[in-house]
């Protein structure tokens, strides 16, 4: 298969970008989309030419480390999924493909494809530990939790931290990432000794870093490779107003 990429090329942070028009030929229908850039940046390489950066780890959908917009969408058409775990069989020969870094005002762009996101990790250093001791594995009966409970907080907890939920957002909102970050560890009673001061503390920074709100588009749901579902949303808005009113009732 042959494509024309138009790739955001960018020196640095502070240098303005521009689409740069590439070609690869005779790339496998069953080439991985991360896999087809390495073949071209060995080309560029073979042609004296700078390698397009760009983030990779797991490449496997695990670490959330891939973060880019394909055609406009994050993590590219193949939903849900990360952008590692895109085909190249996902499009037309001779199609045109688009690659850009997520736009997101909290995530500056570094180089070419890479952006930091260390707003996320920000967000999640805010929430703090847990006090529950960790120790060895207690017996299982000794804490109850509620299956429905234990199945909610286990959904919350596949968030990957890609932030892709931030750049489909029109407002560039986080709110996706923070409540299941919040909720996951809001649904079991491990969880509970800083249920309060945790999501306070958390909104607070997502708030400073420069996110956006929510207003119910749900970009959000729609690109998250984890399907993380957008009514944890409306769980981080209700343990927020339960612990804004804890906090002034006991003021
Ligand atoms: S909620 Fe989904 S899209 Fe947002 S950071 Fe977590 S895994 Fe990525
Ligand atoms: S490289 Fe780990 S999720 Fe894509």
């Amino acid at each position: 298969m042959n494509f024309r990429l138009k790739i955001w090329r960018q020196p640095n942070a502070n240098t303005p970008g521009k689409l740069t028009d590439y070609e690869v030929r005779d790339i496998s229908p069953n080439t991985s989309f991360l896999e087809m850039l390495d073949i071209l940046n060995e080309r560029l390489l073979e042609r004296g030419e700078e390698p397009i950066a760009f983030d990779s780890d797991c490449r496997e959908g695990i670490c959330g480390t891939c973060a880019l917009t394909v055609n406009g969408e994050a993590h590219g058409p193949d939903h849900p999924g990360a952008v590692c775990e895109l085909y190249m069989r996902k499009f037309s020969d001779g199609a045109t493909i688009i690659i850009e870094p997520f736009r997101v005002g909290a995530f500056p762009i570094v180089k070419d494809l890479v952006i930091d996101r260390s707003a996320l990790d920000r967000i999640v250093q805010a929430g703090g530990f847990i006090s529950a001791r960790a120790g060895s594995a207690p017996e299982a009966n000794s804490i109850l939790i509620p299956k429905h409970n234990a199945d909610l907080a286990m959904e919350a907890a596949a968030c990957i931290g890609c932030g892709a939920c931030a750049a489909a957002c029109p407002n560039g909102s986080a709110m996706l990432f923070t409540a299941a970050k919040v909720s996951h560890l809001s649904f079991l009673p491990q969880g509970h000794p800083e249920r309060e001061s945790r999501v306070l503390k958390m909104v607070r920074v997502m708030d400073a870093e420069g996110f956006g709100n929510c207003t119910n588009t749900y970009e959000c749901e729609a690109v998250c490779p984890a399907e993380i579902s957008a009514s944890f949303i409306a769980k981080l808005n209700r343990e927020y107003a339960r612990a804004a009113l804890q906090r002034s009732a006991g003021e």
